[in-house]
């Protein structure tokens, strides 16, 4: 996700912001930019690394003890120089940086144009910087008050830093569910995402809180204000860490910090397009092309690895709801075995990366057969978003560790958006029905919160299990796919065996693979099937088979016979996988930490295949 960096002082911002945006290049990013306040405004951006902004920036005068800087993921927008942050407004005062969605961009920007502005860029960003401006020369008002004035009028996830020409002194910053902080150094003031761009200059910070405007000066020091404009005394902490262990915030591998944002990014998959309240659920991309979807002959579903078993979760979501007849292919399948496909197809591919080569030659053979294109991606901009007629973006901010966690439930979210809104434009599902699915897909994120929390358990679990050279992993009906993300997730970062299997193929032959060596991980969280599942259970426990089960709070039968047991909160069918793959997510992290693997880049594998 976006890095931000500012600095008031009395020391050259240009070069500690620079150093800050070098230290926040763990976060992934696709452009940089910083702006200096020095009797003018001047901004620099550009698309690429960081370094080609200081290249850019080598023989220019970038003197001034006031600035802000950025790296953007982007979000709104491909990655490019017009696009890179700093923006500024029509009058060319103010320069701000942003981490975070404006969902209501689109209804400000269009004010905002009747008023007479005029936008360079297609960033949600850039609408913040000009309704600042706005509101700034309507009232002549000072930069701390246009902003908190403004920011009561955005609706969505913001963290900003905020300059002003005319105010050389002053450096604004803000937050609401994007994190910024305020370090306090001798005479001197940071601002960042995270403390890593100054902990080397001061370890002593102030976590703004959400609502809260910060107005820094040298003359008067750290103010905050609540979007009520009520002053709040800043807490001071002093921080005890290094500057490593803040890039994974903490946490050991950047792994776990992913699957630990699970509940913020699925809730980010969610912004904006989903209200239980208004009944609603909108895909921006989708509503685009709704007659082309609702006429479909079918949807294909193209991907690799891990998005292929979220393509799997897909077909069952829109068969299940929609009606709408669903295959989904191995990319690399696809694309040689000549399909036949025609206008009245859609090909759906889905990709974290948005670069894999294989789902990239599936999409453009489907294009060239006139099929619809349309892609579910998280890096915005990917050739693979560049080249589908529409698509959703996942919103789940760089995904750093090799294994994918926080994409695959991320890419189940858009999935589960796209099934509940051609469902609802079709009527295959009943009113109440969408509602309850809508009100419990909201409930999501705090049941994964609550899944974290067996995190110690099932650390104690994965100890229990580790040794052992081969698994099998077992579910139904939604929760088969889950049942291959977690042999996969064990794959390729423990290095063990694992297979994945509907539970009722056991008799078809596994079976045979089960005594005590073999450690058969259960997915049971569906009610449909249970009785069933019991079953498969009771036969593998019969042949001393060694049980993990993953069931809903409460259940007895299998909670009796398993040898280890991860209760979860349960959840309407449909929606069962966004929560039956965490526990299996956090095993195959501790047994490959406990394996002494190297869980964030195992060996022999990429983040992104871009070759075949
Ligand atoms: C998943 O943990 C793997 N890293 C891999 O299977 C991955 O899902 C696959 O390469 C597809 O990548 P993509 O989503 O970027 O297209």
């Amino acid at each position: 996700m976006c890095g931000i960096v500012g600095y008031i002082g009395h020391r050259q911002a240009d070069e500690l912001i620079i150093k800050g945006l070098e230290r926040l290049e763990y976060r992934g990013y696709d452009s940089a930019g910083i702006a200096i306040i020095n009797n003018g405004l001047a901004i620099f951006k550009k698309a690429g690394k960081v370094k080609a902004l200081r290249k850019m920036i080598k023989t220019s005068d970038t003197s001034g003890t006031l600035g802000i800087g950025h790296t953007r993921w982007a979000t709104h927008g491909e990655p490019n120089d017009k696009n890179a942050h700093p923006h500024m407004g029509n009058n060319g005062r103010l320069a701000l940086v942003h981490n975070g969605i404006i969902e209501n961009y689109a209804v400000l920007k269009s004010a905002l144009m009747a008023e007479g502005h005029t936008f360079s860029s297609d960033t949600d960003t850039e609408v913040l910087v000009h309704l600042i401006e706005e509101i700034q020369k309507e009232g002549n008002l000072a930069l701390e008050e246009a902003v908190r004035l403004a920011l009561n009028r955005v609706e969505g996830a913001y963290a900003i830093a905020v300059v002003d020409r005319n105010n050389p002194g002053i450096l604004v910053g803000a937050r609401k569910q994007s994190p910024l902080l305020v370090g306090i150094g001798d005479n001197e003031f940071f601002i960042g995402s995270d403390a890593s761009p100054f902990l080397d200059s001061t370890k002593r910070v102030v976590y703004l809180e959400d609502g809260q405007v910060a107005c820094i000066s040298l003359e008067k020091g750290l103010q905050l204000r609540n979007t009520a404009n009520e002053e709040q005394p800043p807490f001071i902490q002093t921080l005890d860490l290094q500057i490593e262990a803040l890039e994974k915030e903490g946490y050991e591998h950047f792994m776990l910090k992913e699957i630990y944002e699970q509940p913020k990014t699925i809730l980010d998959a969610m912004r904006g397009r989903i209200s239980s309240k208004e009944s609603r659920v909108t895909l921006r991309g989708l509503e685009e092309y709704a007659n082309r979807f609702v006429r479909a002959n079918r949807i294909i579903i193209v991907a690799c690895g891990t998005s292929y078993h979220s393509g799997l979760i897909g077909e069952y979501l829109i068969e299940d709801l929609a009606r709408i007849p669903v295959e989904v292919e191995y990319a690399s399948e696809f694309r040689y075995r000549n399909p036949i496909l025609s206008e009245r197809d859609i090909v759906i591919a889905i990709s974290q990366s948005g670069e894999t080569a294989d789902t990239m030659a599936a999409l453009e053979l489907a294009k060239q057969k006139g099929a619809m294109i349309y892609g579910i991606v998280n890096s915005v901009g990917s050739s693979i978003a560049r080249l589908t007629d529409a698509g959703s973006y996942i919103h789940a901010g760089p995904e750093i560790g090799v294994a994918s966690t926080k994409a695959f439930t991320g890419q189940v979210t858009v999935l589960t958006l796209l099934a509940l809104s051609l469902a609802r434009k079709l009527s295959t599902i009943s009113n109440t029905y969408f509602q309850t699915l809508v009100r419990e897909l909201e409930l999501i994120p705090s049941k994964v919160e609550e899944i974290l929390k067996e995190n110690d358990h099932i650390k104690y679990i994965a100890k229990e299990v580790k040794d052992h050279h081969n698994a099998l992993y077992l579910g139904r009906g939604y929760n088969f796919p889950v049942a291959l993300e977690g042999a996969l997730k064990l794959k390729e970062i423990s290095y063990v065996h694992a297979e994945g299997y509907p539970a009722a193929e056991m008799k078809h032959g596994p079976i045979a693979l089960i005594d005590e060596n073999m450690p058969v991980y259960v997915t049971a969280t569906n009610k449909s099937a249970y009785d069933k599942i019991v079953s498969n259970v009771q036969e593998v426990v019969a042949r001393k088979g060694r049980v993990i089960a993953i069931v809903n709070k409460g259940e007895k039968l299998i909670a009796k016979i398993a040898d280890h047991v991860i209760e979860i909160p349960s959840t309407e069918e449909p929606l069962t996988p966004l929560l039956s793959v965490i526990p299996l997510q956090l095993l195959s992290y501790h047994i490959a930490v406990e394996l002494g693997r190297n869980v964030d880049q195992p060996r022999n594998l990429a983040k992104s295949v871009t070759v075949e």
